[in-house]
């Protein structure tokens, strides 16, 4: 596959959504094909799993259910989106993919890293992000944002030692391959966050070119 596969990673107002607008601008500036998606979502049938997956329910969700539903949703955005647009050489940037699947269901609920692993292997076979941007800040600063935005999910609504989880969870997955990941200090001014991003263009340049 000839183009180049970059997920965007973080909790709750991380700035995941906005950088990835100015992020395709930048490289769309630059003649290159960019493809915008999300998890759990990008297709039709994918962002209605994703309604399951935020929805406040009464009836209790078990952990296992939610981690098959983030899997099947990634299934179908798989096959008719993101290895779509790989194959025609686009650029992808995705708000959230599997690392979050290691963060939140990881070690926000707690379930054991190695079904996590099949799962991957089985629903991706090799393919794994070229690049991931994670925006890292503070869980309280994150949360007060994800407030200000509007009505809580069913994940926003936990609490902070879920997200303590999530965000040491996205550290410790960087810090054991470097290569792969890129640290931003998103609680930094969306000004400061963006110039960071532009410092790191030419090296998605590179790998696109790569
Ligand atoms: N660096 C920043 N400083 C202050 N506010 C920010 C910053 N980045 C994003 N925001 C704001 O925080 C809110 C959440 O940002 P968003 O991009 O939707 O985050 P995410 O997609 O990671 O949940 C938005 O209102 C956005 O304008
Ligand atoms: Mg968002």
């Amino acid at each position: 596959m000839s183009g180049l596969f970059i997920t965007l990673e973080g909790p709750e107002g991380a700035g995941k959504s906005t950088n990835r607008e100015y992020l395709a601008a930048r490289l769309r500036e630059q003649g290159i094909d960019v493809l915008l998606t999300r998890e759990p979502g990008g297709t039709p049938l994918a962002e209605r799993v994703r309604e399951l997956l935020l929805a406040p329910s009464d009836e209790t969700m078990a952990s296992d259910t939610e981690l098959l539903l983030v899997f099947a949703a990634r299934a179908q955005h798989l096959a008719q989106v993101i290895v779509p647009a790989l194959q025609r050489g686009a650029v992808v940037l995705c708000d959230r993919f599997t690392d979050a699947t290691y963060a939140y269901q990881g070690g926000g609920r707690g379930l054991d890293v190695q079904r996590i692993a099949q799962l991957e292997n089985f629903v991706q076979g090799s393919l794994r992000p070229d690049l991931t941007l994670v925006f890292d800040l503070p869980v309280e600063v994150g949360l007060a944002r994800a407030v200000a935005r509007g009505r809580l999910d069913r994940f926003e609504q936990e609490g902070r030692e879920f997200f303590e989880a999530v965000r040491s969870t996205y550290l410790q997955r960087a810090k054991t391959e470097p290569a792969r990941y890129r640290i931003l200090d998103a609680a930094q001014s969306l000004d400061a966050v963006q110039r960071d991003l532009d410092e790191l263009l030419p090296q998605l340049l590179e790998l696109q070119r790569g």
